[in-house]
């Protein structure tokens, strides 16, 4: 079993603090930091943009795992790359030519990711899988930090971790939202390769002493 990889969402963090957190994550032996992107309009909340990423990106040298909840995000795939996204999710509810979507994503140098929300079934993405570097399972509906972990996000995993293997792909699964030290385990199981986490990450410091012991708890 490969370790499980910790994406912490910012979106639980001091806003003032941007860098200081981003130092922080790194120094604690992070390698991911998952960046929630919100427009108000696919989600209701608003947070941050390229201008901000692009400020991050000089504090830090973390895997940028850009999750975009905005309306036709197919506007701003460049923008995003050129800020230092690393990784570029959109969700598969916001933009009309996902195909198309996932191929400016590819072209414009990042590495192309699809979200899901919890009720849209992964038939949606079934033919792109050999295309995606990852997919993400919502397994809360995006918009906030603190939410409850929706139990059947857990058959959804193992189901796309079936489709992924019988594609032959090597695809990752990640998880965001609800995800805590006490459900990690299961998730993991289900086929879970990384797993974001906002409140039960940022709440509980230090954070090299939290990641380990969410590294033990997804190891089993
Ligand atoms: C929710 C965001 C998540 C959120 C997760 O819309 O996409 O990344 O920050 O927060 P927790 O882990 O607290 O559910
Ligand atoms: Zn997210």
């Amino acid at each position: 079993e490969k370790e499980t990889i910790i994406s912490p969402s910012l979106l639980s963090c001091d806003f003032s603090r941007l860098a200081n957190e981003l130092k922080a994550l790194e120094e604690a032996g992070l390698k991911w930091a998952h960046l929630d992107v919100m427009d108000g309009n696919f989600v209701p909340n608003i947070t941050f943009g390229p201008p901000v990423i692009k400020s991050m990106r000089k504090e830090c040298n973390l895997f940028f795992d850009c999750h975009l909840m905005i309306e036709q995000p197919e506007r701003y795939i460049t923008e995003f790359a050129n800020a230092g996204a690393d990784l570029i999710c959109v969700h598969a509810e916001s933009t009309n030519h996902l195909e198309r979507t996932v191929a400016a994503i590819v072209e414009a140098g990042a590495k192309p990711a699809i979200a899901l929300n919890p009720a849209t079934p992964l038939e949606s993405i079934k033919y792109l899988i050999p295309q995606l570097y990852m997919v993400l399972i919502m397994s809360v509906n995006p918009g906030f930090g603190g939410q409850k972990y929706i139990p059947f996000c857990t058959d959804k995993v193992r189901d796309l971790k079936a489709m992924i293997t019988e594609q032959g792909a090597d695809t990752l699964i990640q998880l965001d939202g609800g995800v805590t030290i006490d459900n990690c385990r299961e998730l993991v199981e289900a086929g879970a390769d990384v797993l974001v986490s906002g409140s039960a990450f940022f709440n509980f410091p230090p954070y090299a002493e939290r990641h380990k012991l969410f590294l033990e708890r997804c190891a089993g």
